[in-house]
């Protein structure tokens, strides 16, 4: 396999070529931030924090280290931990699960759309005990989760609902932008995310002034003035010259979403005329992906990923084993039953190339490739 990448004439994703456009607008905020002497909790992250808000409809937008620490801090800055549960997707990234852990509270799975692999807003009412403090839906592959049917049951029992927006910048949902659909939501600018950084960095965002203030006294020491701390908080701040960069990049976000959102239409034409050997993305209506991945499913998926392989197309598993199959969660085995949806899509699920830098000749070619594996 690994030759075979190495000849691969259309990579999984590049982060070169994704920031070639703008390279010249990246290195002049990045100069700007080494003028400044300032490299911590300056000018560039109040800017990106107010600009952010603003990009998905809220009124707070708090710059942590990354993603993972943006759900904790939320968990933290809801007062969340010890003796507490909050439902989680049994498909998602593992970070999802690990913020729960972090806090000391535990991860309860609730089984996965099969046609989607986000939460089945029709099994979290069973997965509610008293000990419940909130849900979490993740929008996975930046494909926003049902929050119309899932905050009512949230509401009802009076949780927090938290969103893991770590993968859908710009995601619509019912005319409404990921981040701006629950009590919170923790977003990750991962580099290779339709935000990111150059390197890790992440944020909360929420309408509550109360949430905010916690969350942005727990990033910085538990300490709202030099030396004196009311909390016992982290170090987990978004830095000048990550905020430098993802202000730059805020600014293209859109036209990088259209292009993915045509890219994905490409796929799906194509996909859909080959029957059931392949499947495309599913999505519910109203519902507009930021297609952070373009994920498919195939019956004999490893087949296909081999098959693609040979003909040059990287692909990726997102992800090869749930979270309760991970030895990191060993004592979830149990629960793996219960979550038959979640486990056939990890068994099935093959991501394609996707980034806003790619050519139509190269999504061609990765159909035309899949086509022949169809046959
Ligand atoms: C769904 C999901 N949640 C959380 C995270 C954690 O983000 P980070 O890697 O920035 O900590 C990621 C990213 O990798 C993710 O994909």
């Amino acid at each position: 396999m690994r030759n075979e990448l190495r000849r691969a004439q259309v990579r999984f994703y590049d982060l070169r070529r994704h920031d070639d456009g703008i390279r010249g607008e990246l290195e002049e905020a990045c100069r700007r931030v080494v003028a400044s002497g300032r490299f911590i909790l300056g000018q560039e992250v109040e800017a990106f924090e107010h600009e952010f808000a603003a990009y998905c409809g809220v009124r707070h937008c708090i710059g942590v280290g990354n993603g993972l620490d943006a759900l904790h801090l939320v968990l933290r800055g809801l007062g969340i931990g010890t003796g507490d549960e909050v439902v989680v997707p049994a498909q998602t990234f593992i970070a999802t699960w690990l913020a729960v852990s972090y806090a000391g509270a535990t991860p309860v799975p609730v089984d996965v759309d099969p046609r989607t692999a986000n939460m089945a807003p029709e099994l979290v009412e069973a997965a509610i005990t008293r000990r419940t403090r909130a849900v979490m839906p993740v929008h996975l592959f930046g494909n926003p989760a049902d929050m119309h049917a899932i905050s009512p049951i949230a509401r009802r029992r009076n949780l927090a609902v938290i969103e893991d927006a770590a993968q859908a910048h710009g995601a619509i949902y019912h005319g409404k932008r990921a981040g701006s659909l629950g009590d919170a939501a923790a977003f990750s600018f991962y580099p290779s995310k339709n935000l990111g950084a150059f390197g890790d960095a992440g944020a909360v965002v929420c309408d509550d002034s109360k949430l905010a203030e916690r969350v942005k006294t727990l990033r910085n020491y538990g300490s709202t003035s030099k030396y004196y701390h009311e909390l016992p908080g982290y170090n987990s701040r978004l830095d000048e010259l990550q905020a430098a960069v993802l202000r730059v990049k805020l600014r293209h976000l859109d036209v990088w979403n259209r292009r993915r959102n045509e890219i994905a239409d490409l796929y799906t034409g194509g996909i859909s005329k080959l029957g059931d050997s392949v499947k495309a993305p599913e999505h519910d209506e109203h519902v507009s992906s930021s297609w952070h991945l373009y994920v498919v499913r195939a019956a004999q998926r490893d087949g296909l990923q081999n098959h693609l392989g040979k003909r040059g197309i990287e692909t990726a598993i997102h992800y090869p084993r749930i979270p309760a199959e991970q030895s990191a969660y060993g004592n979830y085995r149990s629960t793996i039953s219960h979550c038959p949806n979640a486990v056939q899509y990890a068994r099935s699920s093959i991501s394609l190339p996707m980034g806003p830098y790619l050519e139509n000749w190269e999504v061609t070619a990765a159909l035309d490739a899949i086509r022949q594996y169809a046959g």
